[in-house]
């Protein structure tokens, strides 16, 4: 069965509530689309009124984060019961920016890829190499680890479920978005390891997206790729240009 794309929006620290319901309802009938699962990830506090806002139209509203305890003293965080009760369907998980300044690693990650999916919600679970790593060829390595760590002790039900998104750290929000060939190099490996730590079932399920300066320009050739199954957009999911990306042939 051929897998339903799935394009989403990260729209990371941006947009306050009132903007994020200006937002959406421009773009509501540009993201119209039957043929694509269409996800906009959004900063917590503007969940609800994204929800709203939302109602009734193809998209869905996804969280940038969830904490992994059920709740308590955790000053600051957000629980999974809180973002499936505000109506959230996707979390993105393991952002490289989530890696870089707040400190998560491959163990947090697992715990959240796990606690999203006891909750019922489905995790985005991010991965990607830097540029040094890149230019050492040990990308692919690193992407396994990442992945292996991310899914352990996740069944193959849960796995089938899942959404990765492969973003190389080079290519987000610099305008350099990878060649079709080098992302759809890295997803196919991906899917690869998939099979080995389940099997070819689940490796056939999973979706895989491409993030990393992904625009109306890039979009077609990459979401063409067999194994590209849509994409994580951040600066292009806060414009009209989005729903080219959704639309994308
Ligand atoms: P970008 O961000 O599209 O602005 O490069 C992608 C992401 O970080 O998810």
């Amino acid at each position: 069965m051929a897998r339903k794309k799935i394009i989403a929006g990260n729209w990371k620290m941006n947009m306050t509530p009132s903007e994020a319901v200006e937002l959406i309802n421009t773009l509501k009938p540009l993201v119209k689309t039957e043929e694509a699962d269409v996800v906009f990830c959004v900063p917590a506090i503007d969940i609800i009124p994204a929800v709203e806002a939302a109602k009734g139209s193809n998209i869905q509203i996804g969280a940038e984060n969830l904490y992994f305890e059920e709740k308590g003293a955790f000053t600051g965080e957000i629980s999974p019961a809180m973002l499936t009760d505000a109506g959230v369907k996707f979390v993105v998980i393991g952002h490289s920016e989530r890696r870089q300044y707040f400190a998560e690693t491959n163990e947090t990650v697992n715990k959240k890829v796990l606690k999203a999916f006891e909750h019922g919600i489905t995790p985005i679970v991010c991965c990607g190499e830097s540029l040094e790593q890149r230019e050492q060829g040990i990308t692919i390595d690193w992407i396994r680890q990442q992945i292996k760590i991310a899914f352990l002790n996740v069944t193959a039900d849960q796995a089938k479920t899942a959404v990765i998104a492969y973003e190389p750290i080079w290519a987000i929000g610099t305008g350099k978005t990878a060649t079709s060939d080098q992302a759809e190099e890295v997803c196919g490996a991906i899917r690869k390891c998939i099979g080995e730590i389940y099997d070819e079932a689940t490796a056939a399920a999973i979706r895989i997206q491409y993030g990393g300066s992904v625009n109306a320009k890039t979009a077609p050739e990459l979401f063409t790729k067999p194994d590209i199954d849509g994409g994580l957009v951040g600066g292009a999911s806060l414009k009209p240009e989005f729903g080219q990306i959704v639309n994308w042939h």
